[in-house]
């Protein structure tokens, strides 16, 4: 089966790869989608959808978006669905900004959320979630991965999402499960 992957994040793409075998998953640009979708909701679930539905009704193929994040006990669940746009500029900005909201702060556990929604061109939605917990770091550690990885030390690996092979993370992550339980009801 062909789907479009609606999203603009070469990373999340990869995995996406990585995850769903079975599948020919399409850029959004390889399928001819090069808008920017606005996320206006308050969940991840909300988002994915918004996502997904923009991208199937463009492109006519079935479309999976995936809306994700990091949840900070802490700070109240925060950055959540904001994780992106958390500082205003980029992934080590967004770093940065954790870090200084969480000085001096003992209680450092998070989580990562991971919505996935696909929508087919005949109306039919598929909807999944998956979370990865562990603690927020007061240090960078490794080199993969993207966005809040480095400072993202795993329960379930005993190491840092940068510092985990693809496969480790993929085995794990938030993303990893929300896709795997998506792949279940396909
Ligand atoms: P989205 O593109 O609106 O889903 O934004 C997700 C944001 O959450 C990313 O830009 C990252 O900052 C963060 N994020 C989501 N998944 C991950 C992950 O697997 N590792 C690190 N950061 C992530």
């Amino acid at each position: 089966m062909r789907l479009v992957a609606a999203t603009g994040n070469a990373h999340k793409v990869k995995e996406i790869r990585k995850i769903l075998k079975g599948y020919e998953i399409l850029t959004a640009a390889e399928a001819g989608f090069f808008e920017d979708v606005e996320e206006t909701g308050t969940t991840f679930l909300e988002n994915a959808l918004i996502k997904a539905r923009a991208v199937c009704s463009a492109t006519k193929l079935p479309a999976l978006a995936d809306d994700s994040g990091l949840c900070v006990d802490a700070l109240g669940g925060e950055p959540g669905v904001y994780s992106a746009r958390y500082s205003g500029g980029g992934s080590k900005e967004n770093r940065a900004l954790l870090l200084k909201n969480l000085q001096g702060v003992k209680d450092r556990r998070a989580n990562f959320c991971c919505a996935v929604a696909l929508v087919f061109p005949d109306g039919r939605e598929l909807t999944a979630e998956g979370r990865s917990y562990g603690e927020i770091l007061t240090k960078e550690r490794g080199n993969g991965g993207f966005g809040y990885d480095p400072l993202f030390f795993s329960d379930d690996l005993n190491k840092t999402f940068s510092e985990a092979t693809e496969e480790e993370k993929n085995a794990v992550s938030h993303r990893g499960l929300a896709l795997r339980a998506l792949e279940k009801l396909l």
